[in-house]
C-alpha cells in the first residue's frame, strides 16, 4: 500500500461522530472523503451506548425543543454555551429523523412512531415532571446508530484506513494539513494530506480504572492537540455514570431507571427520595453518583465490604425488561450471575464521559485561544470536542445527540471548506516527530513496564480524581503523576516486529493517557468551586461570581499553563440545581 495518500476531507475515527461527518461530507459530490480509525469501525465504543438519543419529538407526551435546552443547560449547572444548547434541541429533532430514514431500526410506540422513555434531566415544562425523550432502539441505539452510518457511507464510496493509529496532526502557519498514522499491520508511517480534517476519536476513560469506556479510548486527539498547541477546554469536568457493573464498570443504561429501576441501598432504602424528591433515581447523573458515595461513605453500602449500591428492576414486568433492556440483562446475567428479573444487581458509579475536549465553535471549528481564533482546515465533533453544550455535566443522551448533530455539521463544514481550498504545503518533515517518538519506545531500557505504569495511573485517578475532589488529593495526584511521567521515560518495547505491534501502541497509549490525566487534574485544582460533575469537598459550592467560565488548559514547556473563555449566557439566569 503507498504511504503518502491525498484526500480533500480526512476524518480521525469511525464511531457515531466520524461516520456522521463522512457520510455527510460525502453528498458534496466535489469533495473525496476518508475515515482513518484504529479499530473496526463497527467495532467504534459508539456501538456500546445504550439508552438513547434525546430529541423532543413529543411521541409520548408532549415535549418541546426549548424545554430541551433549558434541562441541557441547567443539567450543565450553567456552563453550558446557550446559543450551542438551542441550536442542538431543534437541530437534534431533524438528525434523529435523518437516521430513521437512513433505516435505523428504532423501537416504536403501538402506533408506529419512534418510541421515546425517560432519562435523567429530561422535563417537562423547564422541570416539572420527568418527560419520555430518550428516542431508543431496545437498549442498542448506539450499536443500530454505528451500522446504519457505517452502510451509509460504504454506499457513498468513502475510504477507509482500519487499524490505523493516528499519533500526530500536521499543522502549520495556524493551519491543519492532514495527519500522520501508523499502520499496525506494517509497522509503517502514513502521511495523509488533507485541505480539512476533522478530529472524532471520542473519549478517554481509560485514564480510570473502573470505567465503561473500551480499551481504546485512551485520549489519543486530546493528546496529540494538547502537544501541537491547541488547549483542552474543561477537562476537569468528568462524568461518572451511576449505573455501571460492580467492580468491572460495563454500563447498564439509565434507560433501566426510564423504565422504571429504582436504587436502592443496603436497608432496601430508595435513597434517591432523599436527595432529588421531585425526580428522584432520574436526577442528573452527577448528582446520582454523589449521593451513591455519600450513602456508602455513611455504612449504607451493599455487600460484604459494604461498597455497593443495588439497581432494582424486580418490580418491571419480566417482558418488558427482555423487550426493551436485553443486552443490560444478559451482562448481568454473564458478569456477575445476577438475573435482573428476579435479582437486585450490584452497581458502582463508573467513569463514563468528558464533558471537555478540543475547543470548537458552534460550527465545529477547532480553536486555538479564548478570543475564538480558528485553526484552518480543522474541526472536531463528538466526545473529543467541547462545542460547550454539556457544561459541567451532561444529560444522559446528548451525547448521541452530540455526535449526530455536530458530526453532521463537522462534515457539511468541512466539505464545504475543502471545496473551495488548495491543498496547503507539506512539511517534508511531517513524520519526523512520530518516528521519533517510535524509535525512542522501541529502544527504551525497559526498567518500567507500561502495564504497571497505566494501572498505577488508573488507580490514583480513580482515588484522587474521580467524583469527590480536595486540594490535598489533587496535589497528591499531582506528585504521582510527575513520578510515572519520570518513570515514564524507563519503559520499552520488548516485541521488535514490526506487523501487528501492539506492545508498541500500548506504550504510545500510555503517553496519551498521561497528557489526559495532567489536564484534568490541574484544571481540577485550579477551579475552587463546585459545579457539575467537579465537586470540590473543600470548595463546596457553585461560585458563580470566579467561576463561570470555562478552563482552558495549555501544554506549556514540561508543566501547564491555564487561561480561560467565558461563558455564552442567554435567557436562563444561573440558579440553584434543585430538582
Ligand atoms: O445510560 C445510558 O444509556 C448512557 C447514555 C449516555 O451516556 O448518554
Amino acid at each position: 500500500m503507498k504511504r503518502a495518500h491525498r484526500f480533500d476531507v480526512v476524518v480521525i475515527g469511525a464511531g457515531g461522530a466520524g461516520l456522521m461527518a463522512a457520510r455527510y461530507a460525502a453528498q458534496n459530490p466535489n469533495v473525496s472523503v476518508a475515515v482513518i480509525t484504529k479499530l473496526y469501525p463497527t467495532r467504534s465504543h459508539t456501538g456500546a451506548a445504550q439508552g438513547g438519543v434525546g430529541a423532543a419529538l413529543g411521541n409520548v407526551t408532549e415535549d418541546r425543543a426549548e424545554w430541551h435546552a433549558f434541562d441541557t443547560i441547567k443539567g450543565g449547572d450553567y456552563l453550558t454555551d446557550q446559543d450551542v444548547a438551542e441550536l442542538f434541541s431543534h437541530e437534534v429533532i431533524e438528525a434523529v429523523y435523518e437516521l430513521e430514514h437512513m433505516g435505523l431500526p428504532f423501537s416504536r410506540t403501538p402506533d408506529g412512531r419512534i418510541a421515546q422513555r425517560k432519562f435523567g434531566g429530561h422535563t417537562r415544562e423547564f422541570g416539572k415532571s420527568a418527560v419520555e425523550r430518550a428516542c431508543y432502539a431496545a437498549d442498542r441505539t448506539g450499536h443500530m446508530i454505528l451500522q446504519t452510518l457505517y452502510q451509509q457511507s460504504i454506499k457513498d464510496d468513502v475510504a477507509f484506513f482500519n487499524e490505523f493509529y493516528v499519533l500526530d496532526l500536521i499543522i502549520e502557519g495556524g493551519e491543519c494539513r492532514g495527519a500522520v498514522a501508523f499502520e499496525l499491520a506494517t509497522g509503517e508511517l502514513h502521511t495523509f494530506h488533507a485541505k480539512s480534517t476533522i478530529i472524532a476519536t471520542g473519549g478517554n476513560g481509560r485514564m480510570f480504572k473502573v470505567t465503561s469506556n473500551a480499551h481504546a479510548l485512551t485520549g489519543d486527539l486530546m493528546s496529540i492537540a494538547y502537544r501541537r498547541g491547541i488547549p483542552i477546554e474543561d477537562p476537569e469536568f468528568y462524568q461518572f455514570h451511576p449505573t455501571g457493573l460492580y467492580k468491572l464498570g460495563v454500563l447498564l443504561t439509565e434507560g433501566a431507571r426510564g423504565e422504571g429501576g429504582i436504587l436502592r441501598n443496603a436497608d432496601g432504602e430508595r435513597f434517591m427520595e432523599r436527595y432529588a424528591p421531585s425526580i428522584k433515581d432520574l436526577a442528573p447523573r452527577d448528582m446520582v453518583s454523589r449521593a451513591m458515595y455519600l450513602e456508602i461513605r455513611e455504612g449504607r453500602g451493599a455487600g460484604p465490604e459494604k461498597d455497593y449500591i443495588y439497581l432494582d428492576l424486580t418490580h418491571i414486568d419480566a417482558a418488558i425488561i427482555e423487550e426493551r433492556l436485553p443486552d443490560i440483562t444478559e451482562f448481568a446475567r454473564i458478569y456477575l450471575g445476577v438475573d435482573p428479573v428476579t435479582e437486585m444487581v450490584p452497581i458502582q458509579p463508573t467513569a463514563h464521559y468528558a464533558m471537555g475536549g478540543i475547543p470548537t465553535t458552534i460550527d465545529t471549528n477547532v480553536i486555538s485561544d479564548g478570543r475564538n481564533t480558528i485553526v484552518g482546515g480543522l474541526y472536531a465533533a463528538g466526545e473529543v470536542a467541547c462545542a460547550s453544550l454539556h457544561g459541567a455535566n451532561r444529560l444522559g443522551t446528548n451525547s448521541l445527540g452530540d455526535l449526530i448533530v455536530f458530526g453532521r455539521r463537522a462534515g457539511i463544514r468541512a466539505a464545504a471548506h475543502a471545496a473551495g481550498a488548495e491543498y496547503g504545503p507539506l512539511p517534508s518533515d511531517n513524520q519526523d516527530a512520530s518516528r521519533e517518538l517510535l524509535e525512542r519506545l522501541r529502544a527504551g531500557p525497559r526498567t518500567e513496564r507500561v502495564a504497571h505504569l497505566r494501572r498505577e495511573l488508573q488507580d490514583s485517578m480513580q482515588d484522587n480524581a474521580s467524583v469527590f475532589r480536595t486540594q490535598e488529593l489533587l496535589e497528591k495526584q499531582v506528585g504521582i503523576l510527575a513520578d510515572i511521567k519520570a518513570r515514564m521515560l524507563h519503559i520499552g518495547c520488548e516485541d521488535p516486529g514490526q506487523q501487528y505491534n501492539t506492545e508498541l501502541m500500548e506504550a504510545v497509549e500510555l503517553g496519551f493517557l498521561y497528557d489526559n490525566a495532567e489536564q484534568l487534574v490541574f484544571a481540577a485544582l485550579n477551579r475552587t468551586e463546585s459545579r457539575g460533575a467537579h465537586s470540590r469537598e473543600d470548595h463546596r459550592e457553585r461560585d458563580d461570581t470566579d467561576w463561570l467560565k470555562h478552563t482552558l488548559i495549555y501544554k506549556d514547556g514540561d508543566g501547564v499553563r491555564i487561561d480561560y473563555k467565558p461563558v455564552t449566557m442567554g435567557k436562563y439566569e444561573p440558579k440553584p440545581r434543585i430538582y
